[in-house]
């Protein structure tokens, strides 16, 4: 047989004529009558082959293949016959009539149908990774995927930016997650951490000098995976030097809108350029610091009315600093006591005592606490909420963290109810003005919130000694329909303010020797001004091929469990093995 000299999928009718060899696996077989067809496929698409029993030989081997054998097919394109053309099918007006048909490789009967985007259980689908990234949905989200990446190398080297590896093998760079660590064999007892994300070696770069860096970097991470989560993920890693703000902010807003328009021009973004807000009032507004903005409804606070209304619950939440909130869903006054239900079950769920809800229904406002309140409080409510005739009122009351995780929430659920969340359209965002950190009341101190080597803005410094929780940070980040995809920030580069914040974390000097000593020597050999972001790739690449989880643009993921249900990962270590590493299993205590 000779070469393969066309893909499956470029055949159109101006082929006609042609004697073409193709080489593909066999998407289905049919038999009509005495004639055999099949679909032949490869990654470029699908085209159709018939076999006349005129021909003997190749008649003979089409009747023994079947589905995902591994063919090539040498034959004449034809028009198909009249009426037989097949509009859904790029190469739907000819055909294959093939003269010759090899086997390649015969397959068995795979246990799962590629032809169809089956909806079997995730965890076949990922032990059978290698037929499942046959299906045409992984394979187009790869190639988004690589166009993506295509895209982005190329915006970058157009503007001076530098692609620079670091190593995987490393110490430990905290964001906030545990790390995984692999044992030295050359150094018994101790042990390498994989990188949470390149973030110290990025700023290292930036003090050898290279001013632009960037790096399309793997990053690990020991958390429970989610949708939008996986241990090994990868960023697309920036950092700048002599930059503000306001640069980086310019550089990934003209990268994501070129990319939307390259790979997704079929998306439509909200707002160009992207709205800012800030952090205090993304949680005020959205309950959120990753707002959907595809649609409005925010929250509104009506803790003045609800402090002195009939209310009890309302009252004391209140009185004991709480708050009071509400969101409105337009034209849910109707909702049955079964989605009502749904909804305080929704609440519930994320730590509310209650959801109250007031429906402005024909005959008047219906709701569980109206019997507490007057006509005027009852009327306050409405009107701060902006309510119409036809809306349901959502109400929670309580600590403010936990009054804009639910409403946050149930605002999501009610945009998507409401067919809200338009996945053709892309809001973009900037969440600004971060605090530069969060109490952790378990260990009595403050963590970053972004991480250590984020900068205060200048003029809240001073307030880092005497009021830690008011100081904002220079961080910012990027986010999309509801998802964070990058976050960044302004950093530390002298030594001196470095030190300060890991005094202000609590962090005492010899763990900083021990942890950053490499970084804040740097910073006394001339560290330049610097600052970068690092958006997610999964979830980039997820939100531009139309999926709602990372996995399914990671050609390998791993399972909810942590699993790689493909190689067994991860699997025991021989004993040999772990004696050269000087390791010994204790199971009994290191069981879960
Ligand atoms: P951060 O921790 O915010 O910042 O991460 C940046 C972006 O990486 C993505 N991301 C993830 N994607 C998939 N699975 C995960 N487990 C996961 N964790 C994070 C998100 C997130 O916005 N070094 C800093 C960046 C910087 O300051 O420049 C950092 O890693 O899209």
């Amino acid at each position: 047989m000779s070469k393969k000299t066309h893909t499956c999928g470029e055949l159109r009718a101006a082929h006609a004529g042609q004697t073409v060899t193709l080489m593909g696996w066999v998407n289905r077989r049919r038999d009509h009558g005495n004639l055999v067809f099949f679909d032949l496929r490869d990654r470029w698409g699908l085209a159709q082959v018939t076999v006349n029993p005129d021909q003997d030989t190749a008649y003979q081997t089409a009747t023994e293949v079947r589905p995902e054998y591994v063919v090539a097919v040498t034959g004449i394109v034809q028009p198909r016959p009249e009426g037989m053309a097949n509009p859904d099918m790029p190469t739907g007006d000819v055909e294959v009539v093939a003269q010759a048909v090899e086997i390649l490789n015969p397959a068995k009967t795979p246990p799962i149908y590629v032809h169809m985007d089956g909806g079997e259980d995730e965890a076949l689908r990922l032990r059978w990774r290698y037929l499942d990234l046959r299906r045409q949905r992984m394979q187009h989200n790869l190639q988004v995927r690589h166009r993506v990446y295509q895209f982005i190398r190329g915006y970058l080297d157009a503007r001076d930016f530098i692609e620079i590896e670091t190593p995987i093998l490393l110490k430990s760079t905290p964001e906030g997650a545990r790390d995984f660590v692999v044992p030295s064999r050359f150094h018994p007892g101790k042990f390498y951490a994989l990188p949470q994300s390149p973030q110290q070696l990025k700023q290292l770069l930036m003090v050898a000098g290279f001013e632009r860096y960037y790096q399309i970097a793997r990053c690990f991470r020991d958390e429970a995976i989610r949708a939008d989560r996986q241990l090994e993920f990868t960023q697309l890693d920036i950092e700048m030097s002599f930059v503000e703000q306001e640069d980086v902010i310019q550089l990934v807003e003209g990268m994501f809108t070129g990319l939307v328009g390259a790979v997704a021009p079929h998306k439509r973004l909200l707002s160009s350029p992207f709205p800012r807000l800030t952090y205090a009032e993304a949680m005020d507004r959205y309950g959120s610091d990753k707002p959907d903005l595809r649609f409005g409804l925010p929250l509104v606070n009506v803790s003045d009315i609800a402090a002195e209304c009939g209310f009890r619950v309302f009252v004391e939440a209140v009185a004991a600093g709480g708050q009071v909130k509400g969101l409105r869903a337009p034209g849910c006054a109707g909702y049955t006591r079964k989605q009502l239900d749904e909804l305080e079950t929704l609440a519930k769920s994320l730590g509310a005592r209650g959801l109250v809800w007031m429906a402005l229904r024909e005959d008047g406002v219906k709701s569980p606490v109206a019997k507490f309140l007057d006509d005027g409080t009852l009327t306050d409510f409405v009107l701060r909420l902006e309510a119409e005739p036809g809306d349901l009122l959502l109400l929670v009351a309580g600590e403010p963290d936990m009054v804009a995780q639910v409403l946050g929430r149930l605002r999501l659920e009610v945009g998507d109810r409401l067919g809200l969340r338009d996945p053709d359209v892309l809001a973009f965002a900037w969440v600004l003005d971060f605090p530069l950190l969060e109490w952790n009341a378990e260990e009595g101190r403050w963590d970053a919130k972004h991480h250590p080597f984020t900068s205060a803005k200048p003029e809240d410094a001073h307030l880092l000694d005497t009021d830690p929780g008011a100081v904002r940070a220079n961080a910012y980040d990027v986010v999309c329909n509801g998802w964070e995809m990058g976050g960044g920030s302004i950093r530390i580069h002298r030594r001196a303010d470095q030190e300060r914040m890991f005094r202000v974390l609590g962090i005492p000097d010899d763990r900083v020797q021990a942890e950053f000593g490499h970084l804040i020597e740097a910073f006394q050999y001339g560290a330049p001004p610097h600052g970068g972001i690092a958006p997610g790739l999964d979830r980039l690449v997820a939100i531009l091929a139309d999926e709602d989880d990372i996995r399914e643009v990671i050609a390998f993921p791993k399972t909810t469990t942590a699993q790689d249900l493909l190689f067994g990962a991860p699997s025991p270590i021989t004993d040999a093995q772990l004696r050269e590493l000087h390791i010994k299993l204790d199971l009994e205590t290191g069981e879960r």
